[in-house]
């Protein structure tokens, strides 16, 4: 059913596409995930928590253009969980009116920020900000924060949390981009310290050989 939505909804697209500019934004799940990918980005400071769940991947020739992040504002002394999800935008070709979203699995709290967007190219490698296990009796959050560089240089930092400090960026992916996305989550606590996004890896892919 979600196939047969997909084409219909893409059929409706191409022909209101012809009389004007819209944006399309389809969310792909894990339709994708049969996409050949190079190597995988990671970094070293995530937290300790949960499991890598599962992994999203753009369509053929899409990459990572932009994102956004669902955050949980300050709890003031209830149960903080700080960011708990990130949603990247895949184009083809730079064509910012056809997107793709992939998200992988995401926490249950806060909202999602506006989308930012690389000014061109593509995403290429990241750094999380990790509040480190506060113990115990600690109120943890694990990630806070997620900066992304651009294959265009410049960097774009989510509008996040503070706690805990940025770590050291992963490889860059070489020659092509950003293609999909894995979390590693704590499951929810019911009642207990919940910590949501502890990980996260984004999966590179070549440009195509076209
Ligand atoms: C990506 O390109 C590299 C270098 O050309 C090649 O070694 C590798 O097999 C390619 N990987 C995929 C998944 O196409
Ligand atoms: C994570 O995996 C471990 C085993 O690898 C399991 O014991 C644990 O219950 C899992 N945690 C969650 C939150 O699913």
């Amino acid at each position: 059913m979600a196939t047969l939505f997909t084409i219909v909804a893409m059929l409706a697209v191409f022909a209101s596409g012809l009389c004007e500019e819209k944006t399309f934004l389809q969310r792909a799940g894990v339709a994708f995930n049969s996409r050949q990918y190079r190597s995988l980005l990671t970094v070293s400071n995530g937290e300790q928590f949960g499991n890598w769940t599962w992994p999203e991947m753009c369509p053929d020739n899409f990459f990572a253009v932009g994102f956004s992040i669902r955050v949980e504002s300050n709890q003031y002394g209830s149960d903080d969980t700080a960011l708990n999800g990130i949603r990247l935008i895949c184009a083809k070709d730079g064509k910012r009116s056809f997107l793709y979203s992939i998200e992988s699995h995401t926490g249950y709290f806060g909202e999602w920020s506006q989308p930012q967007y690389c000014p061109s190219g593509v995403l290429t490698s990241f750094q999380i900000r990790v509040e480190p296990h506060q113990g115990l009796f600690g109120d943890d959050t694990a990630v806070n924060n997620i900066k992304f560089r651009c294959s265009s240089n410049p960097t774009l930092e989510a509008p996040g949390m503070d706690w805990g400090e940025y770590g050291h960026w992963s490889q860059e992916c070489e020659d092509g981009g950003i293609c999909g996305i894995e979390t590693k989550m704590e499951e929810y606590q019911y009642g207990l310290d919940d910590s949501s996004l502890n990980d996260v890896r984004f999966h590179c892919c070549n440009k195509s050989q076209e």
